[in-house]
């Protein structure tokens, strides 16, 4: 790590362990997103650290991204994610968007103020994204949404949302991408999803009748919506892996510190060379993820976008985060299983990373089609 490296992690690691682990259980047996965290997030610079600093981002590298990010998700997947996703949003806007856009919607992101969300996925199209069928029909001045969109990270809590409607003809060319504003006539919100993990998170269903949207707000041009939409996504799917790196290396350090003062036959658990094997690979396959995470972020901070090692880094990142977070509570045993500890949290909030942003399989298929285009 170099200086600037150190002095980010050393910050946020007195951050999280000041103002976010202490209310961690609570809030995640609450449901409870706190506003103000995410805001100071924003006042020290963590929240649009990717976006240029015309816009009020920190103009931070990839690498350095994912290297904030994970050390957040050692405390909180919730907080993680949500700027995360809001980052997404930044990078979609700031990439894609016209100049009066990026002016007038990126400064409240990338200073905290306010929340992004993405809006892909709907009931009858998640992995086959291209198939979504909300539609955007053009009227005078602008489009008007009908539909709906499901599993809406930071729902409720976000003010710009990036939609992706049908403007045009069947799959991926009849796409186009949208700038809408919470509070919008005929943009509305469903139920709040009751998850496994994630819990501090508000995921919700968003939905549209007749929402007018402004010609404005069309991002990029008609037809380029999913594009947009996946583009947004190799970037994303590099800072999910890191999520999964950071999960998995609290996961390993409470699982290590655990074994090294649990007692049982007269010695440290630690000391069974069945629970050493098991920590020696989790200690490894933490490596080879945060490896593959940092490679990819950096061939990303190069200019030398690689979609098969995004998809690698995330499929590699949150498997390993699953396993490692499993074995923990298998290491401390029936504590592990309750609350008292974190680790059943992190083994509940990991799953959810083999599934977002494209599931693990989404990258098996991205990597194979790379793959193929190689050696065609
Ligand atoms: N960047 C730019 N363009 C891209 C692209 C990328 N990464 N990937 C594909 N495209 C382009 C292609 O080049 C193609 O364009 P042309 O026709 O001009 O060549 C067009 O998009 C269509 O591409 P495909 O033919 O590959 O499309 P497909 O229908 O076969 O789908 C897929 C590909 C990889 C399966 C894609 O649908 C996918 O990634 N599915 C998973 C969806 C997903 O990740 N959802 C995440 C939900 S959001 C979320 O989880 C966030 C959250 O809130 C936490």
């Amino acid at each position: 790590m170099n200086e600037f490296q150190v002095e980010i992690k050393n910050q946020l690691e007195k951050f999280r362990l000041n103002k976010i682990e202490p209310f961690m259980e609570e809030d995640d047996h609450n449901e409870n997103f706190r506003m103000e965290i995410f805001t100071e997030l924003g006042q020290l610079g963590f929240t649009g650290m990717g976006t240029p600093e015309a816009y009020g981002g920190a103009g931070m590298g990839l690498e350095d991204v994912c290297l904030a990010l994970s050390e957040i998700a050692k405390s909180s997947i919730a907080y993680a994610v949500t700027i995360s996703v809001s980052s997404m949003v930044q990078t979609i806007i700031n990439e894609w968007g016209n100049e009066d856009q990026k002016k007038k919607y990126l400064p409240a992101l990338t200073s905290g103020q306010e929340i992004g969300a993405y809006c892909l996925s709907e009931s009858s199209s998640g992995s086959d994204a291209a198939s979504l069928k909300a539609t955007a029909k053009k009227t005078e001045g602008g489009y008007l949404l009908n539909g709906a969109k499901m599993w809406i990270t930071s729902a409720g809590l976000a003010k710009t949302y990036i939609v992706m409607a049908r403007t045009g003809e069947e799959g991926s060319k009849g796409i186009s991408a949208f700038i809408v504003r919470d509070g919008m006539e005929g943009f509305t919100y469903g139920k709040k999803e009751r998850k496994m993990g994630w819990r501090a998170s508000p995921t919700r269903e968003i939905q549209f009748q007749n929402c007018f949207v402004p010609d404005e707000n069309l991002i990029a041009k008609e037809g380029e919506g999913f594009k947009v939409a996946m583009s947004g996504l190799d970037k994303g799917r590099i800072t999910i892996g890191s999520l999964g790196v950071g999960l998995a290396e609290r996961a390993l350090d409470e699982a290590v510190k655990y074994s090294l003062q649990r007692q049982q036959f007269k010695k440290a658990i630690f000391d069974f060379q069945g629970l050493q094997f098991m920590m020696a690979d989790m200690a490894t396959e933490l490596e080879a993820s945060r490896l593959l995470v940092f490679e990819a972020a950096k061939q990303f901070d190069q200019g030398r976008l690689q979609q098969k090692l995004a998809s690698m880094a995330k499929l590699k990142a949150t498997d390993t985060a699953m396993k490692v977070t499993t074995d923990a509570v298998q290491i401390l045993g029936g504590v592990g299983y309750t609350s008292e500890y974190p680790v059943e949290r992190f083994m509940r909030d990991a799953k959810v990373l083999q599934i977002v942003e494209g599931t693990n399989q989404i990258q098996r298929v991205v990597i194979a089609r790379c793959l193929k285009k190689q050696y065609q």
